[in-house]
C-alpha cells in the first residue's frame, strides 16, 4: 500500500548563503523524497528560511534596511541556489509570514493550557552600544580556565572547558566591542521535566533515532531531571511578539519548528488540502533531516511542543553528520568554504549529488569531501561506467530501435532487477553508500558483457544485424535499471536516458520490466569528465570571495597586475633616510578602540579610548572624525603610537597616536586606518 510521507529539511538561516556543507543535507533529503516519489509513495517536502532572531535584526540594522527587505531577498538567493542543485521543494516558505504567527499562538496556548510554561528573572548580558541582549555566542572574551583571548560565551575552543558568558575575562560584544553589562529581565519557560517519562520512552522506542543518537540523549540529558528550556526574549528582538506577554518575543527556536508546520500549512492552501491530514493524522509518516549540531532542539524540545499540542510526532528523525573538506573544517583562506553559486560557475550539479551519495551513510560519521576523489569518482563511475554503457552502444541502433523481443542474456537484466529490492532498502535506510556501491557492481557486469560481446566488431558484418540489435537491446535495458535506480541522485540523467530510449523513467517498478520495441532517439553526451583546472577555479574563487577585504589583496596579488598611481607618492615625497635605532624609538603596538565618542567642541577630532590588553588603556584624540562614525570603531583592532609624550590638549589630555595612511582628500575622507590581520593581540609590537 501507498505511503502517505510529509518530509523536511531543516530551515536555512536568512544571515548566511548556502554552502556546500548545507548541501549534504538538503541533498541527501532530495534523494530520500525522490526515491519515495519513484517507489509510489505520496510525499510532500516542505522547507523555509529561517528568519529571526539578534543576528538578522543587527545585520539589517547594519545594512540600512529593513528586516523584511533583507530576508526577502536571502530567500531569494537559497531558492535559486537549492533550485540549481535539482533541490525541489514542493512549498519553500519562511517563518516570518502570518501562517507561523498564528500557529504559534497555537502552540503557545496549548503550552499555556497544559500549565508548562514558568516565568522568571534572567540575568543576561546586553550590549549598551547596540541596545540589545547577547546570546552567549555574541560574546567573546578570555576564557576563564586558561586564558586564551577572543572565545565564546559558551566554551573555550582551546581548552574546551565549558562556562556561561557572564564567567569570561574582559568580556565585549562582537557587534561593537563594548563590555557588556549584566542586566535582569523577565523570561518564559517551558518545563520539560513534566514530560520527561513520555520523552524516555518517545526517545528509546519505536526506532524514531538512530541508535547512537537515542543513547546519547540517554547518557546526556534523560538521566539526569531536564533543564527548563527559555523560550522568550525581551525587546528589542526580531520576530513574533508573545500576545500574552507583550514586549517579549519567542526565542527563534521556538518559533523554527512551528515553521515545518507553517510550510505545511501554505502548500496545503495552495493545493486544497487541509493541516489537519497532514499533521494531525497518524496516517502520516513525519520525517525530519537535520544535522548532528541541532539534535537537542528536535529530539528533546520539540516532541514536547507536538506532543502538548496534539500534532504527530515524526516517524523519524535522520541525522547526519558534518563535512569536512580533505579532512579539515571548511576554511575561508584554503577556499573550502564553497557556496552554492560558486560551485555551480565552475562545476556540474550532479556530481555533487552523485559524490555524497557514495559517501552518505545512516552514520553520524563527518562526510569528508575529497576533490581528488571526487574528480576520479565521476570519471571512473558516471562517465566509465554507467554513461558509457549507452555511448557505446546506442549508435548501433539508432536505426534499428531495440530488439522487439527482449533476447537471451544469460540471467543479466534478471539478476539487475533482483538486486532492485536491496537498493531500495539501501535508500529508505538511507545508506546511500550501500545503494550506490551496489549499482556500481552490477554496472561492472554489464561492461564486461559489452566488452566481451564487442558489438562493434560483429557490426562490421551486415550478416551480425540481428546479434548487434540484442546485444544493444540488453547494454540499453540494463543502463536502463542502472539509471532507474540512480534517479533518485540524478534526475537530469534519468530525463535524459528516458529521452533517449523514448520511454520516460517514473517509477521504481520500470527496472524489473525489459523495454523493446522502441525507437532509440540520437545519442548525445550525458555525462561529461571533470576538468581538474575548474575545481581549482572555483576553490581560488571561492578564496577571494569569502576572505575579508584586507586579506584578499595579499592573496591576489601574484596572479593580478596593479595600475597604481603616481599621486600619493607625488603629494608627499619620502623623508630623509633614519636609522633602525629611530625606528625603534617609536613604540608601535596593537590596541582596541574599546570605545569612541564625537568631541562636540573639536571640528575634526574624535575621542578613542584604546585598549593595549590587561588594564593599560590610552586615551587619545585622533583626527579621522571625517573618514569614521565612532560607533563603527568600537572594537577594532588599530595601531597606536604607545610610547608618545602625553600632550595637554583643549578637551583633555591625548596619549599616544593611532596609525592612519592619506590624510588628505577634498573633504579630508581619504583616512585609512591600519589594521593588522587577523590573529594579533592588543599589545603586540609592530617591528
Ligand atoms: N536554522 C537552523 C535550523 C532550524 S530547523 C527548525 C539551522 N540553520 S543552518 O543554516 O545553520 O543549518 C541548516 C542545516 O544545515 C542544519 O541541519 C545544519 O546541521 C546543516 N549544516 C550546516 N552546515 C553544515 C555542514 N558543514 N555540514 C553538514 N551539514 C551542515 O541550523
Ligand atoms: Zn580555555
Amino acid at each position: 500500500m501507498s505511503r502517505r510521507i510529509l518530509v523536511t529539511a531543516a530551515l536555512p538561516y536568512a544571515n548566511g548563503h548556502i554552502h556546500i556543507g548545507h548541501l549534504v543535507e538538503y541533498i541527501q533529503t532530495d534523494v530520500w523524497v525522490r526515491y519515495q516519489r519513484l517507489a509510489g509513495n505520496r510525499t510532500v517536502f516542505v522547507c523555509a528560511d529561517d528568519t529571526h532572531g539578534t543576528a538578522i535584526m543587527l545585520r539589517a540594522q547594519q545594512e540600512g534596511r529593513s528586516e523584511d527587505a533583507l530576508i526577502a531577498d536571502m530567500r531569494a538567493a537559497h531558492v535559486a541556489d537549492f533550485s540549481g542543485f535539482g533541490i525541489e521543494f514542493d512549498n519553500y516558505g519562511s517563518t516570518h509570514c502570518d501562517e507561523n504567527r498564528a500557529l504559534c499562538g497555537e502552540f503557545w496556548g496549548a503550552l499555556r493550557k497544559a500549565g508548562l510554561i514558568d516565568e522568571r528573572n534572567v540575568e543576561q548580558l546586553y550590549d549598551p552600544v547596540k541596545k540589545t541582549f547577547l546570546a552567549d555566542r555574541f560574546v567573546k572574551g578570555k576564557c576563564p580556565k586558561c586564558g586564551t583571548p577572543d572565545q565564546y560565551g559558551d566554551n573555550c575552543e582551546k581548552c574546551s572547558s565549558t562556562y556561561n558568558a557572564t564567567d569570561l575575562i574582559d568580556p565585549y560584544s562582537v557587534f561593537s566591542g563594548a563590555k557588556p553589562e549584566l542586566r535582569s529581565q523577565v523570561h518564559y519557560f517551558i518545563r520539560t521535566e513534566d514530560l520527561h517519562g513520555f520523552l524516555n520512552e518517545w526517545t528509546q522506542t519505536g526506532d524514531h533515532l538512530q541508535t547512537d543518537v537515542a543513547n546519547w540523549l540517554a547518557s546526556a540529558f534523560l538521566v539526569d531531571p531536564l533543564h527548563d528550556w527559555d523560550v522568550s526574549r525581551p525587546a528589542p528582538y526580531f520576530g513574533f511578539e508573545i500576545p500574552d506577554a507583550p514586549g517579549n518575543y519567542w526565542y527563534v527556536w521556538f518559533d523554527a519548528p512551528i515553521g515545518y508546520v507553517a510550510s505545511t500549512h501554505q502548500w496545503c492552501q495552495a493545493n486544497g488540502e487541509k493541516l489537519e491530514d497532514w499533521w494531525k493524522n497518524p496516517d502520516v509518516e513525519i520525517h525530519h533531516f537535520i544535522g548532528k549540531d541541532i539534535t537537542r532542539f528536535h529530539t528533546l524540545f520539540w516532541p514536547v511542543m507536538l506532543k502538548t499540542a496534539g500534532f504527530t510526532l515524526p516517524k523519524k528523525i535522520h541525522i547526519h553528520g558534518f563535512l569536512t573538506v580533505d579532512g579539515e573544517k571548511m576554511s575561508k583562506s584554503k577556499g573550502t568554504f564553497v557556496r552554492a553559486t560558486t560551485y555551480l560557475k565552475h562545476l556540474d550539479p550532479q556530481w555533487l549529488r552523485y559524490y555524497y551519495a557514495t559517501k552518505l551513510t545512516p552514520k553520524l560519521d563527518n562526510i569528508d569531501l575529497n576533490l581528488e576523489e571526487f574528480a576520479d569518482k565521476i570519471d571512473g563511475d558516471l562517465v566509465g561506467k554507467i554513461a558509457n554503457l549507452a555511448s557505446r552502444t546506442a549508435k548501433f541502433v539508432e536505426t534499428a530501435g531495440l530488439a522487439a523481443k527482449y533476447p537471451d542474456d544469460g540471467g543479466l537484466f534478471a539478476d539487475v532487477a533482483a538486486a532492485g529490492a536491496d537498493i531500495a532498502d539501501a535508500y529508505e535506510t538511507c545508506d546511500y553508500n550501500r545503494a550506490v556501491r551496489t549499482i556500481m557492481l552490477l554496472a561492472d557486469r554489464a561492461n564486461k558483457f559489452v566488452a566481451d560481446a564487442e558489438p562493434w566488431k560483429l557490426n562490421k558484418d551486415p550478416a551480425n544485424a540481428q546479434r548487434v540489435q540484442d546485444i544493444c537491446t540488453v547494454a540499453l535495458n540494463v543502463f536502463r535499471q542502472l539509471v532507474t535506480y540512480l534517479a533518485p541522485v540524478l534526475p537530469k540523467l534519468a530525463t535524459e536516458a528516458g529521452a533517449l530510449l523514448n520511454d520516460p523513467i517514473t517509477s521504481w517498478s520500470q527496472s524489473q520490466r525489459p523495454l523493446v520495441g522502441t525507437k532509440i532517439a540520437k545519442y548525445t553526451h550525458l555525462m561529461t569528465r571533470v576538468d581538474r583546472k575548474k575545481i581549482a577555479a572555483m576553490i581560488e574563487e571561492s578564496k577571494t570571495e569569502a576572505a575579508p577585504a584586507a586579506s584578499a589583496a595579499t592573496d591576489a596579488g601574484a596572479t593580478q597586475t596593479w595600475n597604481d598611481g603616481p599621486e600619493p607618492l607625488a603629494a608627499e615625497p619620502l623623508a630623509p633616510t633614519c636609522t633602525i635605532d629611530d625606528f625603534t624609538k617609536v613604540d608601535l603596538r596593537v590596541a582596541r578602540i574599546v570605545a569612541a565618542e564625537h568631541v562636540p567642541e573639536a571640528k575634526k577630532l574624535l575621542r578613542l579610548t584604546l585598549s593595549l590588553g590587561g588594564e593599560e588603556r590610552r586615551n587619545v584624540f585622533a583626527g579621522i572624525k571625517s573618514a569614521y562614525k565612532p560607533e563603527d570603531l568600537v572594537g577594532r583592532l588599530i595601531i597606536c603610537v604607545a610610547n608618545l609624550q602625553p600632550r595637554k590638549m583643549k578637551f583633555g589630555l591625548s596619549e599616544g597616536m593611532v596609525a592612519a595612511a592619506g590624510g588628505g582628500g577634498p573633504e579630508g575622507k581619504e583616512i585609512f586606518l591600519l589594521s593588522p590581520d587577523s590573529g594579533a593581540k592588543p599589545g603586540h609590537r609592530v617591528h
